[in-house]
């Protein structure tokens, strides 16, 4: 089948596209520049400049699924408010852009299934028991943006396209900017429990992102909202011990949560949020976790580090 990735050039895209790519299946990504992050064998690249149109719209038309995973990175900081701006627009804008595209497509021409990228944010504080999909959601700025980025792609429904949101908790992989922060403090000796250390961290492998991206894609049944995490969520203070026995560093500091609140301000919310994911309709529909704890996760992702 043909698969068209909106912000195909990223960590999850890379090797999402390389995976349907293996598999067989035609894979189109909708890049803003095309270059060396955008090749690979059998995958075509085309430029796209969200929220204008193109010639990219000819590639939905007659593709079988759309994944969108479009969006300026979280992780950069300072978070400014014109930051916050572009991280809300380069999501928001994408996503309208290719439901205006679904939409001018006659009926029976929409391809079957739309997979959109979301996070785990949505629950940001909601952590007295782990959160399923249906767990009420939080009110923060990340998980407004989110709500918001999944209520625009959700508009694919009254299309007639299944719509799955894909909830995903911070990717553990080997490139993932992600890892480099956080193991950054225990490469400098200064790694370990954070604030009060009790916040909760979900996590998913780099391998069961990808798998949970295809298992939507395949499984007819799925809709909605799919949390794309590791069933085992951690205590910021057992995530620490972890990561510092993977990184083969000590892990006893103590950063107070004053100190990360005035680096980071409204961004402190990515190292004291708490966030407890459990992935229930994942394990319900009978997917099974390639990497499923903790420490394989790490030591995989950190091998040779150290
Ligand atoms: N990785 C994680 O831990 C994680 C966790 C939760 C949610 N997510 C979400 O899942 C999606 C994919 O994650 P990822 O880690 O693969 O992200 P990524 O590596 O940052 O890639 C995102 C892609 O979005 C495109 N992009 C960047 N800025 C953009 C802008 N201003 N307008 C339009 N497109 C833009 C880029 O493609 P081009 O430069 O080729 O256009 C980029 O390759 C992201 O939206 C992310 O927020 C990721």
């Amino acid at each position: 089948m043909k698969v068209v990735i909106a912000g195909g050039s990223g960590l999850i895209g890379t090797a999402l596209r390389r995976a349907l790519s293996a598999a067989g299946h035609e894979v189109v990504i909708l890049t803003r520049t095309e270059g060396p992050a955008t090749s690979s064998p059998g995958v075509r690249a085309v430029t796209w400049d969200p929220p204008h149109r193109g010639d990219w719209v000819g590639e939905i038309a007659d593709a079988a699924a759309v994944i969108n995973l479009a969006g300026a990175s979280i992780g950069h900081w300072p978070w400014t408010s014109r930051r916050k701006q572009v991280l809300r627009d380069s999501r928001l804008a994408a996503t309208s852009a290719l439901i205006e595209a679904l939409t001018a497509l006659p009926e029976g021409a929409r391809p079957g299934v739309l997979l959109n990228a979301s996070g785990t944010d949505v629950y940001e504080g909601r952590d007295e028991t782990p959160a399923g999909e249906d767990t009420p959601t939080a009110r923060s700025f990340l998980a407004r943006l989110c709500l918001d980025w999944e209520a625009e792609a959700a508009r694919a429904e009254g299309l007639g396209v299944r719509v799955v949101l894909l909830r995903t908790s911070s990717v553990i992989a080997r490139d993932a900017p992600y890892l480099r922060v956080v193991s950054l403090p225990y490469r400098l000796l200064v790694g370990g429990r954070i604030g009060s250390g009790r916040q909760w961290v979900s996590w998913v492998d780099l391998a069961d992102a990808v798998g949970l991206y295809l298992f939507a894609l395949e499984t007819e049944s799925i809709d909605g909202p799919l949390n794309v995490s590791a069933p085992d969520p951690r205590s910021q203070v057992a995530y620490a011990r972890a990561l510092a026995a993977a990184l083969h560093r000590p892990g006893r500091f103590w950063t107070p949560g004053w100190m990360v609140r005035l680096l980071l301000r409204d961004q402190a919310t990515l190292a004291l949020g708490s966030r407890r994911v459990w992935p229930a309709k994942a394990l319900a529909a009978g997917y099974v976790f390639q990497r499923p704890r903790l420490e394989e996760a790490l030591e995989s992702a950190l091998k040779g580090f150290g």
